[in-house]
């Protein structure tokens, strides 16, 4: 009997690589009997479509965490509003450009604009810094991660010339969603969001944590199914870490090896999908991200911002990289991809289109 359902499951990875898709039974049966065997036969499988498409070539994404100023209150976040522990900062425009300034020495070519949902800062003020970023680094992309906002809004940053946006979903599944956020937060509004980012021409991607409180096989199958139905150019995922000033401070962290099996599952459903092995991932394991790579992964997020304020932009407790000088960063992940036999290149690293 053992030996029988161990061949079904391969079968179902196999089935997801031929056919894109599961039904949701599929995927419950998947994530709740799958054990080494599969995890290893879906990393193998992995990380050859990845290297089919991108090679041996890792990318690099400068995150700049401009603000921890955050106007939400979502249960698992380090710096949601109801954290009075959270020491809030922000960096202004000359900051920011000599963040990128560093970034462009270091071979950067993506600025990844990462921040709570800060009131503080206009459409007008987005537009300006990015098309300075633009007018001084041209052949650089720009990454935004700035939460929820209008279509308008959206229009506004992207005739700006920013070309990506980060939107995680979190979970694909209402009930949970409501367990994970305040009332005044609604999947709906995520969903539509997403949407939007995609109507007006942003690379866009989607994600969730891995482990976070109340999620289920069913919920994962959910998000599985919506990752599919969304077809996003990025998804990030990393594993569920309490912080200790939320209410979720003394719920466990995920799982390191289901999420190295839900990487390996993304990149087999969306083949082409950018994914990144997550610092939330390096922060659970100290070969987190070597192993993200190795079950899929293809992109890696160095943090940019001054070391003067990483320690405040903690969403979760015991995050790496955050005593670190962007060059000691970039150093490190040099060779830590050069040790498993891949290579940061420095190029804007765009989705490619079949
Ligand atoms: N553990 C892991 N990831 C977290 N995030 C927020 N808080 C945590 C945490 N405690 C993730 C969310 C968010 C992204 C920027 O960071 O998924 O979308
Ligand atoms: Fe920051 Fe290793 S990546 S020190």
């Amino acid at each position: 009997m053992e030996g029988e359902n161990e061949v079904e499951l391969i079968g179902l990875v196999d089935r997801l690589e031929a056919e894109g898709i599961l039904e949701k039974g599929e995927w419950i049966e998947l994530l709740e009997n799958y054990g080494e065997r599969e995890r290893e036969y879906a990393a193998r499988k992995a990380r050859k479509i990845a290297d089919d498409i991108y090679g041996k070539d890792i990318y690099i994404r400068g995150l700049i965490e401009f603000t921890n100023y955050c106007k939400n209150d979502c249960f698992y976040c380090g710096i949601r509003r109801g954290n009075q522990k959270a020491e809030r900062y922000r960096l202004s425009k000359e900051q920011i450009l000599s963040c990128c300034e560093s970034g462009w020495k270091l071979g950067f070519r993506t600025f990844v604009l990462q921040g709570g949902e800060d009131g503080y800062y206009a459409d007008e003020w987005y537009e300006d810094v990015i098309q300075s970023i633009k007018e001084l680094y041209p052949e650089c992309a720009i990454t935004l991660s700035i939460g929820e906002r209008s279509k308008k809004s959206y229009e506004r940053l992207y005739q700006a010339g920013a070309a990506r946006y980060l939107l995680r979903h979190e979970t694909a599944n209402e009930e949970h969603y409501g367990k994970l956020h305040p009332k005044e937060m609604s999947l709906k509004n995520r969903k539509k969001c997403l949407m939007e980012l995609k109507e007006i021409g942003y690379q866009t991607g989607c994600g969730f944590m891995v482990g976070s409180p109340f999620q289920s096989v069913e919920t994962l199958a959910e998000d599985m199914m919506f990752i599919h139905q969304l077809k996003p150019h990025m998804v990030g995922i990393g594993p569920f870490i309490p912080h200790e000033d939320t209410p979720f401070a003394k719920e466990p962290q995920g799982n390191l090896s289901l999420t190295l099996f839900l990487l390996s599952l993304i990149r087999i459903m969306e083949k082409r999908v950018l994914l990144p092995a997550t610092t939330a991932l390096g922060t659970i394991d100290p070969n987190g991200r070597e192993l993200g790579i190795l079950a899929g992964a293809n992109v890696i997020m160095p943090n940019l911002s001054p070391v003067n304020v990483r320690k405040k932009y903690m969403l979760y407790d015991n995050k790496i990289c955050t005593g670190e000088e962007a060059a000691e960063c970039r150093g490190c992940i040099d060779r830590r991809m050069e040790s498993i036999g891949y290579e940061i290149v420095c190029v804007r690293g765009d989705y490619k289109e079949a």
